[in-house]
């Protein structure tokens, strides 16, 4: 048995046994913090935490891996709870066509965009692109993310929507990290369906489902619902199909505009709903009544000089807030969540505390993952980081673009 304890933590964040299963509203600045700490993990399991005037001392010292904490926070590693993180090819040739004037969606119209990405993808094998990803989540570690939601989404064929989600499935059997799949074969019509949407819904609920349910390949089931993109309708269409194989909506919604779509997901139960650069009151209202996590991603309202999500307004009527990176190629080609952390303080107005509590627990609720990860609870996976010696958390957002996490343990394994 392998066994690990930290000693001398200045803030143990996010700790106990009656935290709910997310924080919202005013509970959202609450930090759950116990000072001067000790945090003890066996295997990949916490088994006991509390303060260093009541620790009685180890028993047995064998096999004990002591690390002191002195100066230094500890707090449950990120969750990332929306990735596109495999992907062929990075797109820096539409980060100058925007530079020079073109938005998002001109570049997208013109055939960029994701269209641009599946290309790519289409044409890459299953082993490329299952070691680029690798790399490209295992370089996360070092900023925090411990758990990662990945989606497809650039495969837009049979095929290769299969290749992709096989990418993550083999992700998941040898990563450290905890990994979710998302299957999104509705991120974009494919060119040769441009006029015909239905033949290509029609491709995905009758082929795309079912191979993917033979296979087991996904937790959940999403759809980019844009003008442009995929309606309500059509959205409606392929959850139906999805809730036959019991995949549980997570889907893009109100990015450009907004359509209905935050009520229309989560009548089909959504587990959350993510962008709302745009929203409405409508929108707040639906919330309000379920358990839908509304996620924001400042990284890619930040690349893409759209509108940041309205955090406050989400927080002062009671609601969660999540925040996750998208990384992408396209609109969001960073998974640094501290960076996020800043981004959402400078941009959004949400306090320090607020951004850790909606990347830790807020996104182990958005990927399912709440019995699990997101909190330093007894038996919960031991999937903690230590910080730097810093002043105080709000340093976490403060150093922007600073890497302000030391160490980080994931499965009980310091990385
Ligand atoms: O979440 N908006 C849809 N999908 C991604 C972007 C995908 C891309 O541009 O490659 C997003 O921003
Ligand atoms: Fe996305």
């Amino acid at each position: 048995m392998s066994k690990i304890l930290i000693k001398n933590i200045k803030g143990l964040f996010q700790v106990g046994e009656d935290l709910p299963v997310f924080k919202a509203g005013k509970e959202m600045d609450n930090p759950s913090m116990m000072e001067n700490a000790f945090l003890a993990i066996e295997d990949d399991i916490i088994v006991a935490y509390g303060s260093m005037e009541d620790w009685g001392g180890i028993n047995d010292w064998r096999d004990l891996e002591v690390i002191d904490a002195d100066g230094k926070y500890v707090l449950p590693t990120f969750c990332d709870s929306h990735t596109h993180a495999v992907f062929a090819a990075t797109r820096e040739e539409e980060f100058e066509d925007r530079i020079k004037g073109l938005t998002y969606e001109e570049i997208a119209l013109k055939g960029g965009g994701i269209l641009n990405s599946a290309r790519k993808l289409q044409s890459m094998s299953e082993d490329e692109l299952f070691e680029q990803a690798l790399e490209r989540i295992h370089n996360l570690i070092p900023y925090g993310t411990g758990a990662i939601e990945i989606k497809s989404g650039y495969g837009l064929t049979v095929d290769a929507e299969l290749k992709m989600l096989r990418v993550i499935k083999r992700l998941k059997a040898v990563s450290p990290l905890t990994i979710k799949a998302t299957f999104l074969g509705a991120h974009a019509f494919p060119v040769e369906f441009k006029e015909h949407h239905q033949g290509y819904i029609d491709l995905i609920i009758n082929e795309m489902l079912p191979a993917i349910n033979d296979e087991g390949l996904a937790d959940y089931i999403d759809c980019f619902c844009e003008r442009n993109y995929f309606s309500v309708e059509e959205m409606e269409q392929l959850l139906t199909a999805g809730a036959k194989y019991s995949l549980t909506p997570k889907v893009h919604v109100n990015q450009f505009s907004v359509m209905g779509g935050v009520k229309a997901a989560i009548d089909f139960g959504a587990r959350s709903v993510d962008h709302l650069e745009e929203m409405d009151t409508a929108d707040i209202l639906a919330l309000k009544d379920s358990a839908c996590m509304p996620t924001l991603l400042p990284g890619c309202s930040f690349f893409l000089s759209i509108p940041f999500g309205k955090a406050r307004e989400l927080i002062e009527n009671d609601l969660p807030v999540a925040l996750a990176s998208d990384f992408n190629p396209g609109s969001a080609p960073s998974g640094n969540m501290q960076l996020l952390s800043s981004l959402a303080c400078t941009k959004m107005k949400m306090t320090p505390i607020e951004t850790l509590n909606a990347m830790t627990i807020n996104t182990a609720h958005a990927m399912g993952l709440e019995e699990t990860h997101g909190t330093i609870s007894l038996g919960k996976r031991a999937n903690v980081m230590i910080t730097k010696s810093i002043s105080s958390l709000a340093r976490i957002p403060y150093s922007f673009g600073e890497n302000s996490i030391e160490q980080v343990i994931l499965k009980g394994k310091v990385m």
